[in-house]
């Protein structure tokens, strides 16, 4: 493919292993600070994002180019609040889909269709990833201090299990491991 686009497609790999990365932080914060259910939401989120990174691998493996892994960068460690954490999950998620709106951008500018049937199934998750960060946030907004009810939304944000996520596009691999 246009070494463009396999620079962009490289570049996000490693957007898509920072986002598990910087979930899996928040997570861990969320564990010691006693969300216990709100950290199995992140740790889901994580192995979800570890996926997305996959897909874009494999769709270069599959196109017959080389990936190259650029360098993760090291997450924060702690945060003020749950609150705090998924104000900048969500915003980290607009962030990603600006990112997928570019690489829609070259993919066309260059003409490069398979690209950008790949992406499309990015563009849709993408409106789902902003829904779910924003009705956390929606959500501890509005029990504030009050904590009955962070521990309401605790126990049913942890609820979440993990799922390879329907219709992922080049994922799995064949013989590849799910994961799951
Ligand atoms: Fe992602
Ligand atoms: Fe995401």
């Amino acid at each position: 493919m246009d070494p463009k686009m396999l620079k962009e497609l490289n570049k996000q790999i490693q957007e898509e292993t920072y986002s598990s990365y910087i979930y899996l932080a928040m997570a861990t914060d969320l564990e010691a600070t006693g969300y216990k259910g709100l950290a199995t939401w992140m740790h889901v989120q994580a192995r979800e994002e570890k996926i997305h990174a996959d897909i874009f691998l494999n769709y270069i493996l599959e196109r017959g180019d080389r990936a190259e892994l650029l360098a993760i960068e090291k997450p924060p460690s702690s945060w003020l609040s749950p609150l705090e954490i998924f104000r900048t999950a969500y915003a980290h998620e607009q962030h990603i889909t600006g990112r997928i709106n570019h690489i829609v951008k070259v993919a066309r500018d260059l003409n490069d269709n398979a690209t950008l049937n790949m992406l499309q199934w990015f563009v849709e998750e993408q409106v789902e990833e902003e829904a779910n960060a924003s009705e956390a946030v929606q959500q501890l907004e509005i029990v504030g201090d009050d904590g009955r009810g962070k521990l309401m939304i605790d126990r049913e944000m942890g609820t979440r299990v993990f799922a390879v996520p329907a219709s992922a596009p080049y994922y799995p691999k064949p013989g590849q491991a799910t994961g799951a």
